[in-house]
């Protein structure tokens, strides 16, 4: 951590823990609590409201999350151009669909049902398929875990959306379930969904940190 980021960091710390068990670390603080607050301006390394080895774990999750975000059943919804991608390989999708198809009067829900077609190759299925807006196209595709995860963290990017926000979206919706009962002949992501959601759950709870690579 360079210095400019570790002074921003402490100042996280210092607002968040308020003194107290953070005081008791120091050696100025003396286990007494800190009371002089002299402490909390020039004191060494504290010990932060977010433990630093909860947020090298978190780091860690991130790895996990973007293998799924980059699995074939997520990037295929979000890739990086106007058309979506089709099996493992990610080939665009036949027939020249696009973004632009809804607008040409071919609605996705015309071929994607609620359900997925009974044989291999035929159209996946859940309640309102559709891919991201051009507004806020929400791009996998192509990206590493590191900027996969600033683009998590980038309001601009996820239309609003806080990395506690995310948590409720992977655990509730419908279409990142459906990565996980993707029909036949087409592979799952690499991790079980509940480890998962569980991964997003420490991620955000850390402070979604990004990996340093
Ligand atoms: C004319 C029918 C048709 C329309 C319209 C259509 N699709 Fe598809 N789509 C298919 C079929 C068939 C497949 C399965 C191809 C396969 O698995 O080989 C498919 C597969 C996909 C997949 C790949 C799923 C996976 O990971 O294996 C995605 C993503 C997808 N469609 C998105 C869309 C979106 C988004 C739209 C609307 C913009 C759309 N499709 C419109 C027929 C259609
Ligand atoms: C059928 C297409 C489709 C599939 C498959 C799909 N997504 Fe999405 N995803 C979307 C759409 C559409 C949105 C935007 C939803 C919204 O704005 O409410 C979205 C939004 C998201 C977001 C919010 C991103 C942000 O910046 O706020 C995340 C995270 C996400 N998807 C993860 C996944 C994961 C993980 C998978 C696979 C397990 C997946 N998606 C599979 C269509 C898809």
């Amino acid at each position: 951590m360079n210095r400019a980021n570790y002074l921003g960091f402490g100042l996280i710390v210092g607002l968040a823990a308020m003194g107290g068990a953070v005081m008791a670390k120091t050696p100025e603080g003396g286990g007494d609590g800190g009371k002089s607050g002299e402490a909390k301006r020039h004191g060494p390394a504290k010990k932060p409201a977010i433990d630093p080895e909860a947020r090298e774990a978190a780091r860690r999750d991130f790895a996990d999350i973007a293998a799924v975000l980059l699995s074939p059943r997520c990037r295929n919804c979000h890739p990086a151009g106007d058309r979506p991608l089709q099996r493992d390989d990610g080939v665009p999708h036949r027939m020249n669909i696009s973004r632009r198809s809804p607008e040409a009067g071919l609605e996705c829900t015309a071929c994607h049902r609620e359900r997925n077609a009974p044989f291999a190759g035929g159209p996946p299925g859940v309640p309102d398929w559709h891919m991201p807006s051009k507004e806020l196209p929400m791009v996998f595709e192509g990206r590493g875990p590191r900027a996969l995860c600033e683009q998590l963290n980038d309001p601009d990017r996820t239309g609003g959306r806080s990395p506690g926000d995310l948590v409720e979206h992977v655990r509730h919706d419908r279409l990142v379930a459906w990565a996980w009962q993707p029909g036949a002949g087409r592979s799952k992501p690499p991790i079980p969904f509940d480890a998962f959601v569980k991964a997003v759950e420490r991620w955000a709870a850390a402070g979604a940190p990004c990996p340093h690579e």
